[in-house]
Protein backbone atom coordinates (compact mmCIF):
# COMPACT_ATOMS: atom_id res chain seq x y z
CA UNK A 1 0.00 0.00 0.00
CA UNK A 2 1.36 3.67 -0.97
CA UNK A 3 2.20 5.61 2.13
CA UNK A 4 0.71 9.12 2.71
CA UNK A 5 2.92 11.80 3.79
CA UNK A 6 1.79 14.93 4.74
CA UNK A 7 4.44 17.89 3.57
CA UNK A 8 3.75 21.34 5.44
CA UNK A 9 5.54 23.92 3.09
CA UNK A 10 6.57 23.10 -0.65
CA UNK A 11 10.61 22.16 -0.52
CA UNK A 12 13.12 22.47 -3.20
CA UNK A 13 13.98 20.33 -5.33
CA UNK A 14 14.76 17.63 -5.53
CA UNK A 15 13.17 16.56 -2.06
CA UNK A 16 9.79 16.71 -3.50
CA UNK A 17 9.88 14.49 -6.05
CA UNK A 18 11.57 12.14 -4.02
CA UNK A 19 8.48 11.96 -2.28
CA UNK A 20 6.06 11.96 -5.14
CA UNK A 21 7.78 8.99 -6.48
CA UNK A 22 7.18 6.38 -3.75
CA UNK A 23 4.44 8.32 -1.69
CA UNK A 24 0.87 9.47 -1.97
CA UNK A 25 2.15 13.42 -1.03
CA UNK A 26 -0.50 16.22 0.50
CA UNK A 27 1.22 19.24 0.35
CA UNK A 28 0.46 22.76 1.73
CA UNK A 29 0.94 25.17 -1.60
CA UNK A 30 0.16 28.40 0.47
CA UNK A 31 3.51 30.14 0.74
CA UNK A 32 1.79 30.77 4.49
CA UNK A 33 2.86 28.37 7.90
CA UNK A 34 -0.32 26.17 8.13
CA UNK A 35 -3.02 26.88 10.96
CA UNK A 36 -2.83 24.48 13.64
CA UNK A 37 -6.45 23.37 12.85
CA UNK A 38 -4.92 23.13 8.99
CA UNK A 39 -2.11 20.74 10.38
CA UNK A 40 -4.38 18.83 12.37
CA UNK A 41 -6.89 17.65 9.46
CA UNK A 42 -4.06 17.29 7.03
CA UNK A 43 -2.14 15.11 9.00
CA UNK A 44 -5.30 12.55 9.68
CA UNK A 45 -4.57 9.07 8.09
CA UNK A 46 -0.74 9.73 7.41
CA UNK A 47 2.02 7.38 7.68
CA UNK A 48 4.43 10.64 8.10
CA UNK A 49 5.54 14.20 7.89
CA UNK A 50 7.63 16.91 6.61
CA UNK A 51 7.41 19.99 8.78
CA UNK A 52 9.43 23.20 9.30
CA UNK A 53 10.46 24.65 12.21
CA UNK A 54 7.58 26.74 12.15
CA UNK A 55 5.23 23.79 12.97
CA UNK A 56 4.37 22.95 16.35
CA UNK A 57 4.39 19.45 16.50
CA UNK A 58 2.78 18.20 19.95
CA UNK A 59 0.68 15.27 21.21
CA UNK A 60 -2.52 16.47 20.44
CA UNK A 61 -0.91 16.84 16.64
CA UNK A 62 -0.03 13.23 16.88
CA UNK A 63 -3.11 12.41 18.16
CA UNK A 64 -4.98 12.82 14.63
CA UNK A 65 -2.21 10.42 13.13
CA UNK A 66 -2.72 6.81 15.18
CA UNK A 67 -0.73 5.49 12.37
CA UNK A 68 2.63 8.37 11.73
CA UNK A 69 5.90 6.55 12.34
CA UNK A 70 7.97 9.37 10.78
CA UNK A 71 8.40 13.01 11.66
CA UNK A 72 10.78 14.15 9.53
CA UNK A 73 12.21 18.16 10.12
CA UNK A 74 13.41 20.28 7.29
CA UNK A 75 15.83 22.24 10.10
CA UNK A 76 18.29 21.69 12.04
CA UNK A 77 16.63 23.12 15.35
CA UNK A 78 13.69 20.68 17.23
CA UNK A 79 12.10 22.48 19.47
CA UNK A 80 8.85 22.59 17.89
CA UNK A 81 8.32 18.66 18.01
CA UNK A 82 7.67 17.25 21.21
CA UNK A 83 10.17 14.64 20.70
CA UNK A 84 9.59 12.61 24.42
CA UNK A 85 6.23 11.95 23.12
CA UNK A 86 7.27 11.06 19.44
CA UNK A 87 9.44 8.18 20.94
CA UNK A 88 7.12 6.89 23.51
CA UNK A 89 4.38 6.43 20.27
CA UNK A 90 7.37 4.97 18.37
CA UNK A 91 7.76 8.00 16.09
CA UNK A 92 10.72 8.41 14.33
CA UNK A 93 11.94 11.59 14.59
CA UNK A 94 14.84 13.29 12.26
CA UNK A 95 16.64 16.75 11.29
CA UNK A 96 18.68 18.28 8.47
CA UNK A 97 21.73 18.10 11.44
CA UNK A 98 24.93 19.89 10.43
CA UNK A 99 24.36 20.32 6.39
CA UNK A 100 23.13 24.11 7.15
CA UNK A 101 26.38 24.65 9.58
CA UNK A 102 28.45 26.55 6.47
CA UNK A 103 25.51 28.55 5.28
CA UNK A 104 24.80 29.96 8.66
CA UNK A 105 28.23 30.57 9.82
CA UNK A 106 28.84 32.78 6.29
CA UNK A 107 25.38 34.39 7.22
CA UNK A 108 26.39 35.14 10.23
CA UNK A 109 30.28 36.64 9.56
CA UNK A 110 27.67 38.79 7.58
CA UNK A 111 26.34 40.09 10.10
CA UNK A 112 29.46 40.85 11.77
CA UNK A 113 30.89 42.70 9.02
CA UNK A 114 27.51 44.69 8.64
CA UNK A 115 27.34 45.85 12.16
CA UNK A 116 30.96 46.49 13.21
CA UNK A 117 31.27 49.24 9.83
CA UNK A 118 27.46 50.34 9.28
CA UNK A 119 26.98 48.69 6.03
CA UNK A 120 23.32 48.83 5.93
CA UNK A 121 22.98 52.29 7.18
CA UNK A 122 25.99 53.60 4.65
CA UNK A 123 23.59 51.69 2.09
CA UNK A 124 20.48 53.80 3.08
CA UNK A 125 22.76 56.99 3.38
CA UNK A 126 23.50 56.93 -0.22
CA UNK A 127 20.00 56.62 -1.54
CA UNK A 128 18.58 58.86 0.32
CA UNK A 129 21.31 60.95 -1.44
CA UNK A 130 22.32 62.19 2.19
CA UNK A 131 25.90 62.22 0.94
CA UNK A 132 26.58 65.19 -0.35
CA UNK A 133 30.55 65.84 0.21
CA UNK A 134 33.18 63.11 -1.25
CA UNK A 135 35.42 61.00 0.84
CA UNK A 136 35.12 62.47 4.49
CA UNK A 137 37.65 61.61 7.42
CA UNK A 138 35.06 60.89 10.15
CA UNK A 139 32.66 59.57 7.74
CA UNK A 140 30.83 56.48 8.88
CA UNK A 141 33.50 55.19 11.19
CA UNK A 142 32.90 51.68 12.38
CA UNK A 143 35.47 49.06 14.12
CA UNK A 144 37.71 46.80 13.28
CA UNK A 145 36.64 42.83 13.07
CA UNK A 146 40.28 41.47 12.42
CA UNK A 147 42.21 41.33 15.21
CA UNK A 148 39.08 42.03 17.32
CA UNK A 149 37.61 39.33 20.27
CA UNK A 150 34.91 36.90 19.33
CA UNK A 151 32.98 35.55 21.67
CA UNK A 152 30.55 31.99 19.76
CA UNK A 153 28.46 31.19 22.46
CA UNK A 154 27.96 27.49 22.05
CA UNK A 155 30.48 25.63 20.35
CA UNK A 156 28.47 22.87 18.55
CA UNK A 157 28.84 22.83 14.30
CA UNK A 158 27.47 26.38 13.16
CA UNK A 159 29.46 27.76 15.76
CA UNK A 160 32.69 26.02 14.65
CA UNK A 161 32.40 27.26 11.57
CA UNK A 162 32.20 30.97 12.59
CA UNK A 163 35.28 30.27 14.58
CA UNK A 164 36.65 29.10 11.47
CA UNK A 165 36.29 32.34 9.22
CA UNK A 166 36.95 34.41 12.45
CA UNK A 167 40.48 32.57 12.20
CA UNK A 168 41.25 34.14 8.62
CA UNK A 169 40.50 37.81 10.40
CA UNK A 170 43.05 36.79 13.05
CA UNK A 171 40.08 37.46 15.61
CA UNK A 172 41.19 36.33 19.34
CA UNK A 173 38.42 33.73 19.86
CA UNK A 174 36.84 32.97 23.04
CA UNK A 175 33.83 30.08 23.71
CA UNK A 176 31.52 29.12 26.19
CA UNK A 177 29.39 25.80 26.21
CA UNK A 178 27.54 23.32 28.26
CA UNK A 179 30.93 20.72 28.43
CA UNK A 180 34.36 22.01 27.05
CA UNK A 181 35.86 20.55 24.00
CA UNK A 182 39.52 20.45 23.86
CA UNK A 183 40.22 18.74 20.13
CA UNK A 184 38.31 21.70 18.98
CA UNK A 185 40.01 24.34 21.21
CA UNK A 186 43.29 23.05 19.81
CA UNK A 187 42.30 22.65 16.27
CA UNK A 188 40.43 25.81 16.22
CA UNK A 189 42.53 27.84 18.23
CA UNK A 190 39.91 28.68 20.52
CA UNK A 191 40.06 29.14 24.44
CA UNK A 192 36.85 28.22 26.93
CA UNK A 193 35.42 30.87 28.98
CA UNK A 194 33.16 31.57 31.72
CA UNK A 195 29.90 33.19 30.19
CA UNK A 196 30.50 36.25 32.09
CA UNK A 197 34.07 36.69 30.70
CA UNK A 198 33.16 35.84 28.07
CA UNK A 199 30.65 38.75 27.79
CA UNK A 200 32.86 41.16 29.49
CA UNK A 201 36.09 40.47 26.70
CA UNK A 202 34.98 40.02 23.53
CA UNK A 203 33.74 42.49 20.83
CA UNK A 204 31.33 40.87 18.84
CA UNK A 205 29.58 37.99 21.07
CA UNK A 206 27.81 35.25 18.57
CA UNK A 207 24.71 33.12 20.01
CA UNK A 208 25.02 29.78 18.30
CA UNK A 209 23.31 27.66 21.52
CA UNK A 210 20.04 25.76 20.63
CA UNK A 211 16.70 26.26 21.92
CA UNK A 212 16.50 24.48 25.72
CA UNK A 213 15.42 25.16 29.10
CA UNK A 214 19.29 26.42 29.95
CA UNK A 215 18.86 28.13 27.41
CA UNK A 216 15.76 30.17 27.05
CA UNK A 217 17.04 33.69 28.06
CA UNK A 218 20.48 32.86 28.98
CA UNK A 219 21.24 36.41 27.56
CA UNK A 220 19.44 38.94 30.15
CA UNK A 221 19.61 41.99 31.76
CA UNK A 222 22.61 40.96 33.69
CA UNK A 223 24.52 39.52 30.78
CA UNK A 224 23.56 42.41 28.62
CA UNK A 225 25.33 44.07 31.85
CA UNK A 226 28.70 42.44 31.13
CA UNK A 227 29.12 43.47 27.55
CA UNK A 228 31.29 46.84 26.16
CA UNK A 229 29.80 49.31 25.69
CA UNK A 230 31.89 49.14 22.40
CA UNK A 231 30.52 45.61 21.78
CA UNK A 232 27.53 43.87 19.04
CA UNK A 233 25.65 41.06 19.73
CA UNK A 234 24.82 38.96 16.66
CA UNK A 235 21.98 36.00 16.83
CA UNK A 236 21.57 33.63 14.04
CA UNK A 237 20.18 30.83 16.41
CA UNK A 238 17.08 31.07 18.02
CA UNK A 239 15.29 34.76 19.48
CA UNK A 240 14.57 33.18 22.72
CA UNK A 241 17.79 32.49 23.59
CA UNK A 242 17.96 36.68 24.39
CA UNK A 243 16.00 38.10 26.21
CA UNK A 244 14.61 40.65 23.43
CA UNK A 245 12.95 43.55 25.76
CA UNK A 246 15.93 44.01 27.65
CA UNK A 247 18.15 43.67 24.49
CA UNK A 248 15.78 46.39 22.94
CA UNK A 249 17.02 48.60 26.76
CA UNK A 250 20.08 47.44 25.95
CA UNK A 251 19.96 49.19 22.86
CA UNK A 252 18.60 52.43 23.67
CA UNK A 253 20.34 53.38 26.44
CA UNK A 254 23.76 52.45 24.59
CA UNK A 255 24.68 50.25 26.82
CA UNK A 256 26.06 48.03 23.41
CA UNK A 257 26.67 49.77 20.47
CA UNK A 258 24.57 47.64 18.47
CA UNK A 259 22.74 43.94 17.58
CA UNK A 260 22.73 42.13 14.54
CA UNK A 261 19.29 39.74 14.30
CA UNK A 262 18.31 37.33 12.00
CA UNK A 263 16.09 35.33 15.01
CA UNK A 264 13.29 36.85 17.21
CA UNK A 265 11.00 35.64 19.83
CA UNK A 266 8.05 36.20 17.91
CA UNK A 267 8.78 35.65 13.65
CA UNK A 268 7.64 37.62 11.88
CA UNK A 269 9.10 40.49 13.59
CA UNK A 270 5.66 42.17 15.29
CA UNK A 271 5.22 45.57 13.26
CA UNK A 272 4.86 46.92 16.73
CA UNK A 273 8.54 46.01 17.39
CA UNK A 274 10.46 48.84 18.66
CA UNK A 275 13.19 47.12 17.07
CA UNK A 276 12.31 48.10 13.60
CA UNK A 277 12.47 51.93 14.45
CA UNK A 278 16.02 51.40 16.03
CA UNK A 279 19.38 52.82 13.86
CA UNK A 280 21.85 50.50 15.91
CA UNK A 281 20.27 47.22 14.82
CA UNK A 282 20.52 45.35 11.56
CA UNK A 283 17.64 42.80 11.25
CA UNK A 284 16.90 39.84 8.89
CA UNK A 285 14.10 37.44 8.09
CA UNK A 286 15.37 34.20 9.19
CA UNK A 287 17.97 33.40 6.18
CA UNK A 288 20.81 31.69 8.07
CA UNK A 289 20.65 28.73 5.81
CA UNK A 290 18.78 30.25 2.54
CA UNK A 291 21.04 29.58 -0.22
CA UNK A 292 20.06 27.47 -3.02
CA UNK A 293 22.88 24.67 -2.83
CA UNK A 294 21.64 24.45 1.21
CA UNK A 295 17.97 24.39 1.06
CA UNK A 296 18.29 22.27 -1.77
CA UNK A 297 20.56 19.60 0.57
CA UNK A 298 18.14 20.40 3.17
CA UNK A 299 15.22 19.05 1.07
CA UNK A 300 16.95 16.02 0.20
CA UNK A 301 18.08 14.84 3.52
CA UNK A 302 14.83 15.79 5.10
CA UNK A 303 13.07 13.72 2.45
CA UNK A 304 15.93 10.68 2.77
CA UNK A 305 15.36 10.40 5.77
CA UNK A 306 11.74 10.35 5.95
CA UNK A 307 11.48 7.56 3.03
CA UNK A 308 13.74 5.30 4.69
CA UNK A 309 11.52 5.12 7.78
CA UNK A 310 8.71 4.12 5.72
CA UNK A 311 10.99 1.33 4.20
CA UNK A 312 11.51 0.02 7.23
CA UNK A 313 15.43 1.18 7.14
CA UNK A 314 17.26 2.95 9.45
CA UNK A 315 18.00 6.82 9.07
CA UNK A 316 21.69 7.74 9.07
CA UNK A 317 22.36 7.96 13.20
CA UNK A 318 23.80 11.62 12.39
CA UNK A 319 20.20 12.77 11.09
CA UNK A 320 18.06 10.84 14.10
CA UNK A 321 17.23 13.27 17.14
CA UNK A 322 15.43 9.82 18.96
CA UNK A 323 17.85 7.22 18.52
CA UNK A 324 15.84 5.53 22.03
CA UNK A 325 13.06 4.84 19.46
CA UNK A 326 14.11 2.17 18.31
CA UNK A 327 13.69 -0.05 21.35
CA UNK A 328 10.71 1.16 21.31
CA UNK A 329 9.41 0.44 17.44
CA UNK A 330 12.58 -1.48 15.52
CA UNK A 331 13.07 -1.33 12.22
CA UNK A 332 13.15 -3.88 9.96
CA UNK A 333 16.37 -3.54 8.06
C1 LIG B 1 17.08 25.68 11.39
O1 LIG B 1 17.04 24.82 10.51
O2 LIG B 1 16.87 25.40 12.57
C2 LIG B 1 17.46 27.06 10.97
O3 LIG B 1 17.16 28.00 11.91
C3 LIG B 1 16.91 27.41 9.60
O4 LIG B 1 17.61 28.49 9.08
Amino acid sequence: MTNKVYVTRKIPEPGLSMLSKECKVTLNRKSSVPSRTEIIRNIAGKDALLCMLSDRIDAEVMDAAPDLKAISSYSTGFEHIDVKEATARGIYVTYTADILAEATADLTFALILACARGIVNADRYVRENKWKVGWAPDLMLGYNVHGATLGIVGLGRIGAAVARRARGFNMKILYHNRSRNQQLESELGVRYAELDELLAQSDFVSIHASLNSQSRSLIDKAKLQLMKKTAFLINTARGQVVNEAELVRALKGNQIAGAALDVFEKEPLPRTSPLLKMKNVVLLPHIGSATYQTRSKMAEVAARNLLNILNEKYPDPAFLVNPQVKSVRPLKN
